[in-house]
């Protein structure tokens, strides 16, 4: 029987599985584990499972012993994990990739119909007891219709979101490390640009690319400034990849028109001057948060580490 570590609350049926073969040490909460407190927990862990909130740093893998043999990320992204620090102690890293794919493109488009058609302005209206009445000219957006979408980071989510934006009538221009299977491309009608093209053609700029020191602040001023100034910013990646600070100057001064954030540089700050900002639409990381795609990702989390402690290959290791 190992012992796994669990860094905070997971869905009920991913600690089951866990709990059938292993020793469960589960954060209950409330709010997330204190940094002193987890570093306290791991020691003699073989299996950390991990939320984004938590990071997995040297330190925390030194304090949690020699025997550690997996970190099991619930999560796609896994910027909180120093993958080199696991590597060279013989720690396995593994991540949740596919089940959140559909859950995320969802809030991507969600973001971006809510940008375009004002959506977050309108409701504010009424919340705050304002007067109101339909009228010609009140609240005008934009339509998705013929215009173009720009997908930086063309993996599985940002294809997913590609198909969404196609059915609503968008071009799809992307930008990645890589050419996308032809036949996927084809179906999409995409087309694969560098960053400067995307930037100067879209309508809406939606990001989907990892975030590590190549994509640190990949969207600042020079960027913002490059974009139509009737164009869409959306961010479900991580808030990093922007520079919040140059967002909030562009969506002030009009360099852009709207943007649309579930992610934040300083999460879960988000940068005082965007608070102010009418055309910015803002919701708290939800981008994998439905009860099916969070028990997806608990279970598979689970099933990584299950499979290392049982010297098998994990299901969806990282690299
Ligand atoms: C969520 O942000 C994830 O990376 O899974």
């Amino acid at each position: 029987m190992s012992r796994v570590v669990v860094t905070g609350r997971i869905p009920e049926a991913a600690l089951e599985s866990l709990r059938t073969e292993h020793e469960v040490d589960d954060w209950q909460g409330p709010g997330s584990i204190d940094r002193e407190e987890l570093l306290r927990r791991v020691a003699g862990a073989d299996a950390i499972v991990s939320l984004l909130t938590e990071k997995i740093d040297a330190e925390l893998l030194d304090a949690a012993g020699p025997q550690l043999r997996v970190v099991a990320n619930v999560a796609v992204g896994y910027d909180n994990i120093d993958v080199a620090a696991c590597a060279e102690r013989g720690v396995i890293a593994t991540n949740t990739p596919g089940v959140l794919t559909d859950a995320t493109a969802d809030i991507a488009l969600s973001l971006i119909l809510m940008s375009t058609r004002r959506l977050g302005e309108g409701e504010r209206i009424i919340r705050s007891g304002q007067e109101w009445k339909w009228g010609m000219f009140f609240l005008l957006g934009s339509s998705l219709q013929g215009k173009t979408l720009g997908i930086v980071g063309m993996g599985g989510i940002g294809r997913a979101t590609a198909r969404r934006a196609k059915a609503f009538g968008m071009e799809i221009v992307y930008q990645s490390r890589s050419e996308i299977d032809p036949e996927i491309a084809a179906e999409l009608g995409a087309r694969r640009v560098d960053l400067d093209e995307l930037l100067s053609v879209s309508d809406v700029v939606s990001l989907h690319c990892p975030y590590g020191p190549a994509t640190h602040h990949l969207i600042g001023a020079e960027q913002l400034e490059a974009m139509k100034a009737s164009a869409h910013l959306v961010n479900t990646a991580r808030g990093p990849v922007v520079d919040e600070a140059a967002l909030a100057s562009a969506l002030r001064a009009g360099t852009i028109a709207g943007a649309g954030l579930d992610v934040f540089e300083h999460e879960p700050q988000v940068h005082p001057d965007l608070l102010e900002l009418e055309n910015v639409t803002l919701v708290p990381h939800l981008g994998s948060a439905t009860v099916e795609t969070r028990t997806a990702m608990a279970v598979l989390a689970a099933d990584n580490a299950l499979a290392v402690l049982g010297g098998q290959e994990p299901p969806s290791p990282i690299g």
